[in-house]
């Protein structure tokens, strides 16, 4: 199956089932003498992990990641760094009333048409499960970003249509939705919680910010900076839509009012989302992921089998209801990595 690598210099391979033995992460690229430990990489493993609360799945990860090589004494070597993660809390068994059906809304459908077999086991490599080797990667590329003066961010801005109000920074890490408005926050569980107990799911939005990003990074013209991160946050299940700086919005503004005026002390505004002509000007960055409701529910809906008959289907197994807050990680992971990737692109050059 080809199209499981990413990035140009910094470049990372995925691999693994949810259900297979493990799965893991090839980062080839990555410069040498970095800081790196298997504690780096576990910290960010920890935020996407599913956790016992009901926005989440209740699968019992331990996502515990061990580094095969690339790092000695603590430091990276320049050669490729292999990470894996073993699948220890697999229960294949509750999957056997999907063998032969289709759920909608997920990859069911599309992979066997595409491959012509069905593992249909938890969802296979279209499951979330997959985005732990992204995270895992991606906290490589954070200590990159790191050492360069980079931060990035990311939080939820809404769930189930509640939007956030304010912006705390503190409040982020302080709930469980990673909501930067303590009150939308409340509401967002509210939500939630009817749609669990209602048997359905909800979407979100997710928002990632980066700071301290110097001008200039992004490739003219198929590389532009801004068409990386769109395409790299849409190859993130649930995703559907990506938004810029001021996004869709855009399209209802005067250039008198679009224009980021410049002054000399920089860019005023920043309704271009700190890119123009897919480089970076060396404001924040600033990028939305809006992600579908969970596809599989514990409503009945209509389905196919593999012979094409008509079938009824409810989803059983550990499902979230959302996948806010889950994937906030991710979307900063991917982040991570087309930002380092355009670094190191841009080194030679300066
Ligand atoms: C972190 C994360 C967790 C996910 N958890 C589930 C889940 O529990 N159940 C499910 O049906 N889909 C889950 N998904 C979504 C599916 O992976 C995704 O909807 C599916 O691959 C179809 O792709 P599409 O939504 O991009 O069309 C999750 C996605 C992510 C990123």
């Amino acid at each position: 199956m080809s199209g499981n690598t990413f990035g140009v210099l910094f470049r990372v391979t995925t691999f693994g089932e949810s259900h297979g033995k493990a799965i893991g992460a090839v980062v080839d690229g990555c410069p040498p003498n970095l800081d790196l430990s298997a504690a780096d990489i576990q910290a960010e493993l920890n935020r996407r992990k599913p956790e016992s609360h009901n926005a989440s799945t209740s699968r019992k990860e331990e996502d515990r990641v061990e580094i095969l090589s690339g790092v000695f004494e603590g430091k990276t070597t320049g050669t490729p760094i292999a990470l894996i993660i073993a699948n220890r809390d697999a229960q294949s068994a509750a999957y056997e009333d999907l063998r032969d059906v289709f759920r909608p809304g997920h990859g069911d459908y599309t992979y066997f048409k595409k491959y012509g077999i069905r593992d249909h086991r938890g969802g296979g490599r279209a499951s979330g499960r997959e985005t732990a080797a992204r995270v895992a990667a991606g906290a490589v590329a954070r200590k990159l970003l790191a050492r360069e003066g980079l931060d990035v961010l990311g939080y939820t801005v809404e769930l189930g249509g509640v939007g956030v109000q304010i912006f705390s920074r503190e409040t982020i890490a302080a709930n469980r939705l990673l909501c930067p408005d303590p009150e939308a926050a409340k509401r967002m569980e509210q939500k939630l919680e009817e749609a669990r107990s209602a048997g359905d799911s909800l979407g979100g939005i997710a928002e990632v910010r980066v700071t301290g990003c110097p001008a200039g990074l992004g490739e003219p013209v198929f590389d532009k900076i801004d068409a990386d991160l769109a395409g790299a946050l849409m190859g993130i299940g649930t995703v559907k839509g990506v938004e810029i700086g001021a996004g869709f919005h855009v399209s209802r503004m005067k250039g008198s009012e679009c224009n980021d005026p410049i002054g000399p002390g920089g860019f005023k505004t920043n309704h271009a989302g700190g890119m123009l002509a897919g480089i970076t000007t060396g404001q924040d960055i600033v990028i939305r992921a809006a992600c579908k409701p969970i596809a599989s529910i514990a409503l009945e809906q209509e389905t196919i089998d593999v012979q094409g008959n008509p079938k009824k289907i409810v989803v059983r197994g550990r499902h979230d209801a959302c996948v806010i807050p889950r994937i906030v990680p991710v979307c900063e992971a991917m982040v991570c990595l087309v930002i380092a990737d355009h670094l190191l692109r841009q080194k030679p050059r300066r």
